[in-house]
């Protein structure tokens, strides 16, 4: 089987990174707990190891404020409604998938927020002077999507950071796309927390994420429940990280995000990044010569990820996705890939399209056996 469905959840995974879980939870797969025996003690000053690697893989200051999450999606609930106050406006994207576009609406429909979506150009950029024009005194926040998970566009951080910090608004950075392939600095782009998710380019396991805080940046608790200490309390300990992390620990999940994030840092964000772009110009460079085959934002790969997004004439997405799968045992996604918005500004909506996307492992094989495929698809 040829996999090119990374962008959903990267797969293989390194084979460190599996033995690496099953060896440190053979060892240490118990509760963390700070005051407690000795094993507990080891397992807790193990995810303070993490938290470290974590703050420095994404320039964060303080690793007290690195908090676990189950994937970006929790993580971006836990920051959308926990700074989410009575009467504020945020500013948003039409990149944005549902894990940012759901809790907005959600706030929405119960009367507690207004929001706006600036739009992005055709080659599928946002211009960081729509955020400013839309920047409200009473805006509480602005949420951006690092990478289009459907046309993987890496949009201005930095210049969008640089007008969000001048006006005294926080940016959330949603890096579910970009973790792993795009080197991110928190303090350098002016974020003020970033959520990730281990199982896509950060090449870790699934149920595992997280978020990186600014120090000052105020997050509400969103869910409740024990910390592992300061049990007579009837409220929830307003200490980082505990504040956002009810519950016990994905400690199976942590030893895989740590074991991953060193094998990326060991490769080299721009090393994996490089190979995965010379496999997206060859399937660009290859679609491009075949009739009937449209692709979307894909004609200049500057400021991108190794994801090509396409349609065959008269083709429904799905259909195409089945075809590559059933006939030629390939891999794909097929639809609107949760971010609706993007597909009908497209003109995709509503039956989408169909996304290839590379992740470490991929050949130069494989895009010939794509070409070859589609290539006959489209024929047929
Ligand atoms: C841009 C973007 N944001 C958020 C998510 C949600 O990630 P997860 O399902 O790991 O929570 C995805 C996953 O497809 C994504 O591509």
């Amino acid at each position: 089987m040829i996999y090119l469905d990374n962008a959903a959840t990267s797969f293989p995974k390194p084979p460190e990174v599996l033995e690496e879980m099953f060896e440190t939870y053979s060892r240490m797969g118990v509760s963390p707990g700070r005051g407690s025996h000795d094993l507990a003690v080891r397992c807790e000053h193990y995810l303070q190891k993490v938290r470290e690697e974590i703050c420095d893989f994404f320039g964060g200051k303080s690793p007290d404020r690195v908090v676990f999450t189950s994937n970006s999606t929790d993580g971006l609930n836990t920051l959308i409604l926990g700074l989410a106050e009575p009467g504020r406006h945020v500013v948003s994207t039409r990149l944005e998938h549902n894990s940012v576009l759901r809790p907005l609406y959600h706030l929405r429909d119960r009367g507690v927020i207004e929001f706006d979506l600036v739009g992005f150009n055709p080659e599928g950029f946002i211009d960081p002077r729509d955020i400013a024009e839309r920047i409200r005194p009473s805006t509480g926040f602005v949420v951006l999507n690092h990478v289009s998970n459907v046309l993987g566009t890496i949009q201005p951080v930095a210049a969008v950071g640089r007008i969000c910090r001048e006006r005294g608004v926080p940016l959330v950075l949603d890096v579910s796309q970009s973790a792993g392939v795009v080197p991110i600095d928190m303090e350098a782009m002016k974020v003020d927390a970033v959520a990730f998710t281990g199982h896509k380019s950060l090449l870790g396991p699934t149920g595992i994420g997280g978020l990186v805080l600014r120090e000052g940046l105020e997050v509400r608790p969103v869910r409740f429940g024990g910390s592992g200490g300061d049990s007579s309390n009837t409220r929830q300990p307003m200490d980082y990280p505990f504040r956002l992390e009810p519950g016990t620990a994905n400690v199976l999940g942590i030893i895989g995000l740590s074991a991953a994030m060193r094998y990326v840092k060991r490769e080299g964000i721009d090393t994996l990044h490089d190979r995965e772009m010379a496999l997206a110009r060859a399937l660009r460079d290859g679609l491009a010569s075949l009739k009937g085959v449209k692709m979307y934002c894909a004609e200049n790969l500057e400021n991108h990820t190794g994801v090509i997004t396409c349609n065959v004439d008269g083709l429904a997405p799905g259909d195409f996705a089945a075809i590559l799968d059933g006939d030629f045992d390939i891999a794909t996604r097929s639809g609107l890939h949760c971010a609706p918005l993007v597909h009908e500004d497209i003109g995709t909506s509503p039956r989408g399209a169909v996304r290839f996307s590379f992740g470490p492992f991929n050949k130069a094989d494989d895009v010939s056996a794509v070409l070859f495929a589609v290539g006959e698809i489209a024929r047929r």
